[in-house]
């Protein structure tokens, strides 16, 4: 038991004590960025995916674009090979007129599948012949005609010692070509998904790699933001992020050197004001220091929420601070108050809500200040609130100021001994007393609190039994 009482005592540390608003806890690092589709990694990842079919379409459509002109020139090639063939072959038939001989040799031409017609038409514009039988003999005053679409033709003239007798004309058909794209294209379907998704799994994974130290840096932000200043980030890299994580890391160092120093001039400042109160009452040496103390143990106990907790130490300690405003007189009077020293006295929480009125960060603590003489009953002062209207606060400090008086020496009287004090704290449970304050004093006392703040009893005083 005297060894929590002890781990309390070092909880208790004035030392500890942060301006409102200040916080040591480590922060969690905020609202977690996720995976919003608004976040850096999804817009950097969706534009380099972007980029990457782009790229790989373009390319696509390139390749295919000069597959079908690769084609298409080799099968102008070839339907000028065809007809070039033809017109060698048909000049000795020309020269001898010997129509019987120039079907078989066009017929050798036009069997290969692509071949649609092939034909040889004389000087005067006659079909010679044609593999479409239909067309042989026919006459064409406009010369070739122009071949329709879809269609490679080639005419070559039949030229026999200088003189042209006549025009080999072949025709191919360009659905080899149209095919063979088409089974490119498909054929390279496949490999060309493969590499994309594999492209756009790599995108992932390297945005991934780099926006993570950017999301880590905006997480120690949002820490900071939090008031956590024992935030760090890992600024070894040499690059953009690596400065920026070393300015940071900088900038949160110097924060907290500020922040330290903030905290040692507010320290010193609260110190200073309880000082001016007790130098004006030597009896009250060391009392502000002990409410303070029995105050924070019965807070934390009774479940108050860190930040309320160490306004209450603040206002516990400078409880009495309105003291300042009273006359000397009376604050150091040798001998019983009379009733108008009392109520000049009764002045004293206002007095203390008014001189820490204009510290903006100190506004509750100057509202629990004001009503630490309220009663629960509703017979204190200065507004006579009653029960749960009390600040939870001033109801904890009326108690432990109330404890620490009965337990001192006064000008007027003699200290009561600490059962005697346990004694009239159960007399006034209920009335003076909010009845659960006083069930938490009597359980912290029971456990070694108040030996631990006080000293041990001469008298070991048994609160239960009070
Ligand atoms: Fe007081």
């Amino acid at each position: 038991m005297k060894a929590d009482a002890q781990t309390d005592r070092n909880l208790l540390d004035r030392s500890g004590i942060l301006p409102p608003g200040f916080s040591d806890e480590v922060a969690t690092f905020g609202r977690s960025s996720g995976v919003s589709i608004f976040s850096l990694r999804w817009k950097v990842s969706i534009s380099f995916s972007v980029l990457l079919f782009m790229v790989v379409g373009l390319l696509f459509f390139a390749f295919m674009r000069y597959e079908r002109i690769f084609l298409q020139r080799e099968g102008e090639k070839r339907a000028q090979s065809l007809a070039l063939n033809l017109a060698v072959n048909a000049r000795d038939p020309l020269l001898a007129q010997d129509d019987l001989r120039l079907g078989p040799v066009t017929e050798s031409i036009s069997q290969d599948s692509d071949v649609l017609y092939a034909f040889l038409m004389d000087h005067q514009s006659r079909v010679l012949y044609h593999s479409d039988p239909v067309k042989t003999g026919k006459l064409l005053p406009q010369g070739v005609p122009m071949p329709e679409k879809g269609v490679i033709q080639v005419s070559v003239p039949v030229v026999v010692e200088e003189v042209q007798v006549g025009t080999a004309v072949v025709g191919l058909s360009e659905d080899h070509i149209r095919e063979a794209v088409a089974a490119t294209a498909i054929g390279l379907i496949f490999p060309l998904s493969v590499g994309t998704g594999l492209g756009l799994l790599g995108i992932f994974f390297l945005t991934g790699v780099h926006i993570n130290r950017v999301e880590l840096l905006e997480k120690a932000v949002q820490a900071l933001g939090s008031g956590n200043l024992q935030v760090r980030v890992d600024d070894r890299s040499m690059d953009e992020v690596g400065r920026l994580s070393r300015g940071f890391n900088e900038m949160v160092t110097q924060l907290h050197m500020a922040r330290k120093l903030v905290e040692k001039n507010f320290k010193e400042t609260i110190s200073a004001l309880a000082e001016a109160v007790e130098a004006k009452d030597a009896y009250t040496r060391g009392h502000c220091d002990r409410v303070a103390r029995i105050s924070l143990a019965i807070a934390k106990r009774a479940g108050l929420e860190t930040a309320r907790c160490m306004e209450l130490e603040l206002a516990a300690i400078l409880h009495d601070i309105g003291k300042i405003g009273v006359e000397e007189g009376v604050v150091g009077k040798l001998g019983p108050l009379n009733p108008d020293e009392t109520r000049d006295m009764r002045h004293h929480p206002e007095i203390g809500a008014r001189i820490l009125s204009p510290l903006s960060s100190l506004k509750k603590v100057g509202s629990y200040v004001k009503h630490h003489h309220e009663h629960y009953d509703g017979t204190g002062y200065p507004n006579r609130l009653k029960g749960e209207k009390i600040p939870l606060p001033s109801r904890i400090i009326l108690l432990a100021d109330a404890f620490d008086a009965m337990t001192t020496d006064r000008p007027y009287r003699e200290a009561l001994t600490r059962k005697e004090a346990f004694q009239r704290i159960n007399l006034g449970r209920g009335n003076q007393f909010d009845p659960r304050i006083v069930d938490i004093f009597f359980a912290l006392a029971d456990e070694g609190y108040v030996d631990a703040v006080y000293g041990d009893d001469p008298e070991e005083a048994q609160p239960s039994n009070a």
